[in-house]
């Protein structure tokens, strides 16, 4: 079976928040490795506008290459590399005006076709030992149904989320989901499980997406198709206990990049000395 992965696309500050740098890297080549290390070869990316900044990433610059060749700075041209040599096939569409990510997951109907597909949104990176796309794969090879990511977040911080109510627990760190609610009032919150970035779906998600009516802030709303979707099959909730950082916003982004400052080879010291100096400081203040 080919998998097959989406990512909706939005606008951060005055460009797509995809295409931000962390540390050396954009965003989206992170996410869009995280797909081929789960095994996926055909990407689609369900853009906004400034479509062609991310069209324009992933195509090869032998010019850069050869001076970069010429000059031995090696770690650069590997990855300049890295960008073009990723061996998948990347497809792109567009949504027209921003009616939600529901809206941006039906764009991909005749994409999809008639296969599970998984869907990673641009703003959510992930950091575990098995990448989070592949835990959800690994568990729809057993279950075969759609198992959507989730994670204990706290709790005055549900209604930035889709929100589960779990059911039983089928194994460890899998749910039988008995609701999916969008982004509930904090005392309306049916549990402390956020909704995160990575789902898999099967293609019925399609038929329900296409007589959706909007939902929460007027958009049509995933989460309010996949709670349709499981009253017809099983749908999961595959519990994350891995990392995640949240590129969406201007602190999670800031957070990020030092996270992944800290943990880069040649940005490691230098970073970790300013900082406990840094902290140092601001503590006298
Ligand atoms: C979207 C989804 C929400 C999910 C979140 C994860 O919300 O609608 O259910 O919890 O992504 O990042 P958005 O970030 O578009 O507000």
């Amino acid at each position: 079976m080919s998998y097959i992965h989406l990512m909706r696309i939005r606008i951060f500050f005055l460009r797509p928040k995809e295409m931000l740098p962390i540390v050396d890297k954009l965003t989206i080549q992170f996410i869009v490795e995280e797909a081929k290390a789960a095994g996926i070869e055909d990407i689609l990316i369900v853009t906004g506008k400034n479509k062609r900044a991310i069209e324009n990433h992933f195509d090869s610059n032998p010019e850069l290459e050869q001076d970069l060749e010429a000059t031995s700075k090696t770690q650069l041209l590997k990855l300049t590399q890295d960008i073009t040599n990723l061996g998948i096939n990347l497809y792109y569409t567009r949504q027209p005006h921003p009616a939600g990510l529901g809206d941006a997951i039906y764009r991909a109907r005749s994409f999809v076709g008639e296969e599970p597909f998984v869907v990673m949104l641009g703003d959510d990176l992930m950091k575990d030992k098995v990448t989070l796309t592949k835990q959800l794969i690994d568990e729809y090879d057993k279950t075969h149904a759609s198992t959507i990511a989730v994670m204990k977040v706290p709790h005055e911080e549900v209604s930035k989320y889709g929100v589960i109510d779990p059911g039983d627990m089928l194994h460890k760190d899998l749910y039988n989901v008995k609701k999916f609610v969008e982004k509930p009032a904090v005392d309306k919150a049916p549990s402390d499980f956020a909704i995160i970035g990575r789902y898999l779906l099967t293609p019925e998600i399609f038929d329900i997406l296409e007589k959706q009516k909007p939902g929460r802030g007027g958009e049509i709303q995933l989460t309010d198709a996949i709670d349709t979707l499981n009253q017809t099959q099983r749908v999961f909730a595959h519990v994350y206990k891995g990392q995640r950082f949240d590129v969406g916003n201007k602190e999670g982004y800031l957070e990020t990049s030092i996270q992944y400052g800290l943990r880069h080879p040649e940005t490691h010291d230098a970073l970790r000395k300013y900082i406990i100096e840094l902290a140092h400081e601001l503590e006298k203040k």
